[in-house]
């Protein structure tokens, strides 16, 4: 499994020949210039919530590449409007895809579209993939329903907020990362706005004295699980 971070919370996740797009916001981050949309693969995109900074490109890139949208059904329900093929989920669901098992699991969190229209409740998604497992938080504060993920999951990385303000921030991803048993934490949601700036060094040392680790991704960079 690769992971690319490309910029806020917009990841692309590849599993052998699959491409997985989350949360694409490339084309109105700034950070994010050096993204080039049109050439990224998809064949699904999954969307946590409907907020614009995690939606702004599933349109274009939907419709250029025939990805499937999976998310919530209002989220999948407004993309069918616009002619994008969906696969609508619901919170504690669980489907096989061809590259395996997506939950999709409570985040609190709020969730309307940038025109004000309802974008179901938010979410997470847990994906286990034929050798690693992963879970990806979507925007969340800390909350006690992350205990409920390693009871079935044996998390291989968890990709949590950390940026504060409208998410958690370093503490509460340190009890996260406690709560979902999983000590090998890639950080997103952060740094793309004024509210949500940190400080990196002194996040990665709160992780590490407590015996985790804290990655923090360059865009365009990835790693491999
Ligand atoms: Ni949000
Ligand atoms: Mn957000």
């Amino acid at each position: 499994m690769k992971i690319t971070f490309y910029g806020h919370a917009s990841l692309g996740i590849q599993v052998d020949d699959v491409h997985i797009l989350v949360d694409p916001f490339i084309s109105a981050n700034p950070k994010a210039s050096d993204v080039d949309i049109d050439n990224l693969k998809a064949d699904y995109i999954l969307v946590t919530h409907a907020h614009q900074d995690h939606i702004v490109d599933v349109e274009a890139i939907a419709k250029r590449t025939g990805a499937v949208v999976v998310s919530n059904f209002e989220i999948v329900s407004y993309y069918e409007k616009l002619g994008i093929e969906g696969h609508p989920m619901n919170h504690g669901g669980k489907w096989d895809f061809e590259f395996g098992m997506v939950k999709y699991v409570n985040a609190i969190h709020t969730s309307s579209f940038p025109d004000g229209s309802y974008g179901g409740q938010p979410g997470g998604f847990v994906i286990e993939g034929e050798r690693k497992n992963i879970y990806i938080a979507g925007d969340t504060a800390l909350t006690y329903d992350m205990k409920l993920i390693p009871l079935q999951t044996k998390l291989d990385l968890a990709i949590l907020p950390i940026g504060d303000n409208f998410t958690m921030g370093i503490d509460d991803a340190i009890l996260a990362s406690d709560f979902i048993q999983c000590d090998k934490v890639l950080g997103y949601h952060y740094d793309t706005f004024g509210y949500i700036e940190i400080d990196h060094e002194d996040a990665k040392r709160k992780f590490f004295e407590k015996d985790k680790d804290l990655m923090l991704l360059e865009i365009n960079h990835f790693i491999e699980l």
